[in-house]
């Protein structure tokens, strides 16, 4: 599979900067922001809302901006960051009463829907609407902080999840989040995944360019 995206995960970057690190990021070859969205309940931690997403899009970014919501309940925020300027939508299963209508909420948008596990959620939650998928995205970490160890665990999950997409038929990304670097992302995309979170990996170094410009050629080999 030749078609891998990389998508940074703006936690790790330099809030007072951040328009110019999002662009920074995207001219040193990254394909996708990943905005992380935190609300001090689902996760123990707090970061940034649909205003943010908007001020980003105001700013002149115009790549795809994937938001990933840590936040309990989701309904509210799909509403408000497909209006923001979101164009992936992601939450977790435990988030969400109806999950089923909270997918179909954000394709109504004209967004792309996706469901997001635990390293400890079970896969079960997708039996009934993979029609209703376009990402799917396995946490490797416990969600709440960026810098965090990859759970080995994790690469069972994603070749699990590898085969019910193949076995469905459908169009939909293997997203992977958590402690993802350059000497392990090639494991990562033989157990199956093709979108590429990566938050410490890219923003603590100083040339974002030559860290993508790494992780591409694992990815190549
Ligand atoms: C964790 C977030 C991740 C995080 C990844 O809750 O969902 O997107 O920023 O950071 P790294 O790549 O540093 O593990
Ligand atoms: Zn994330």
């Amino acid at each position: 599979m030749a078609d891998y995206l990389i998508a940074p995960s703006i936690l790790s970057a330099d809030f007072a900067r951040l328009g110019e690190e999002v662009d920074a990021v995207l001219k040193a070859g990254a394909d996708v922001v990943h905005f992380d969205v935190m609300d001090n309940h689902f996760v123990p931690n707090l970061t940034i809302g649909p205003m943010v997403c908007k001020a980003l899009r105001d700013y002149g970014i115009t790549a795809p901006i994937d938001v990933h919501l840590m936040v309990d309940p989701v309904e509210r925020m799909i509403d408000e960051f497909a209006n923001a300027g979101a164009s992936i939508i992601t939450f977790h299963p435990e988030a969400a009463t109806h999950i089923d209508r909270c997918l179909a909420q954000i394709r109504d948008h004209g967004c792309k829907a996706g469901l997001v596990f635990n390293p400890a959620t079970p896969l079960h939650h997708l039996d009934y609407v993979m029609d209703k998928l376009d990402v799917i995205l396995l946490m490797s970490v416990n969600p709440g902080f960026g810098g965090q160890k990859f759970i080995p665990a994790t690469l069972d999950k994603l070749r699990e999840a590898r085969e019910r997409i193949d076995r469905s038929g459908y169009d939909i990304r293997l997203e992977i989040d958590g402690g993802v670097k350059t000497d392990n992302i090639a494991e990562v995309a033989a157990a199956g995944a093709d979108m590429f979170v990566a938050g410490s990996a890219i923003f603590n170094q100083p040339d974002y360019a030559k860290v993508i410009a790494a992780m591409r050629a694992e990815l190549a080999q």
